[in-house]
């Protein structure tokens, strides 16, 4: 029996891709590891600045066609113009990657109607804006190999954490969305797949980071909650944005072609304890 070469698998030549919320950190990882392999590309991010410069980074680092552009995924209009313009600029949407997150914290008491509303709009409604846009067009696109939806979810879905109610609902959603999008698709040849990290070090978490030690004048309790943070993790440590990307990039790539549905966690052991 022949099997296909392993950079024939690794290979997305050809491919068109869409990572939102690529300017920084997990997404910006995954925009690169797929000009790297080949793709182009399509950097959505509520940051336009960011996204145009990462864009002109990326291709100039691999000589890929990289397009940087302002997206809002809170918004239904936004996210079917950057699908539409996968079709217009590069030709074709065979990758879709919801990626764009944010994260802030409050105890449930505390949480406000506003609080909850600002993590589903971006972390749930975002990527059921994303996943209905990109389904649509890849329908459309029968017989182009390779088309997938990748979602970036959260272990604050799969388990509890304090503080973290109104994110880990908008993340258990993705879950959800993941496997009944994929059980409706996989008849069109589309696979979807859900990435579930525990924490990669990004400038979103630096930023967390900060404003917590802001909230705490001497910063002991912040560096006591990092230092618990840090041992929980069987590997002792965070993940490095890419070690992620490199992850959502496999499921993106045709070395997982037989699976869809699927939740991977990358999470360095911490959902066994
Ligand atoms: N870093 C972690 O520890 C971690 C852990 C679990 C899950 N995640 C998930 O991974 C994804 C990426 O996280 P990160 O740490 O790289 O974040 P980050 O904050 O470093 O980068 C997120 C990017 O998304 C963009 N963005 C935010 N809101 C947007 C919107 N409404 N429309 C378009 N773009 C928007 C930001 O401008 C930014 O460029 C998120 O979905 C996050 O929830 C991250």
């Amino acid at each position: 029996m022949s099997v296909p070469k392993i950079s024939e698998l690794l290979s997305l030549k050809g491919r068109v891709a869409v990572v939102t919320g690529a300017a920084r950190g997990i997404g910006y990882c995954t925009a690169a590891r797929f000009a790297e392999a080949g793709a182009s590309v399509l950097i959505g991010d509520r940051n336009a600045e960011g996204a145009k410069q990462a864009a002109a980074e990326l291709s100039k680092q691999y000589g890929a066609k990289v397009i940087g552009t302002e997206l809002d995924v809170r918004s239904v209009d936004s996210v079917e113009a950057l699908a539409d313009k996968a079709l217009k600029d590069l030709g074709a949407l065979d990758i879709w990657i919801n990626n764009a997150g944010v994260f802030r914290g409050e105890p449930l008491v505390e949480t406000t109607d506003e609080d909850w509303t600002a993590m589903y709009d971006v972390n749930l409604r975002g990527v059921f804006f994303g996943s209905r846009a990109a389904a649509k067009r890849m329908i459309a696109g029968a017989g182009r190999p390779g088309r997938v939806i990748v979602n970036i979810a959260s272990v604050a879905g799969v388990r509890g954490r304090v503080s973290l109610g109104a994110y880990s609902a908008a993340k258990a959603g993705v879950l959800g969305l993941t496997r009944s999008s994929s059980m409706e698709l996989v008849k069109h040849g589309i696979r979807v797949l859900c990435v579930t990290p525990s924490m990669a070090e990004t400038p979103g978490v630096a930023e967390m980071r900060e404003a917590a030690r802001s909230k705490d004048s001497d910063g002991d309790t912040v560096a006591a909650m990092e230092k618990t943070l840090r041992a929980s993790f069987p590997m002792g440590r965070a993940a490095e944005a890419d070690e992620v990307a490199r992850v959502v990039f496999f499921c993106a790539s045709d070395m997982a072609a037989f699976m869809t549905g699927s939740n991977v966690l990358v999470d360095g052991g911490l959902t066994t304890r």
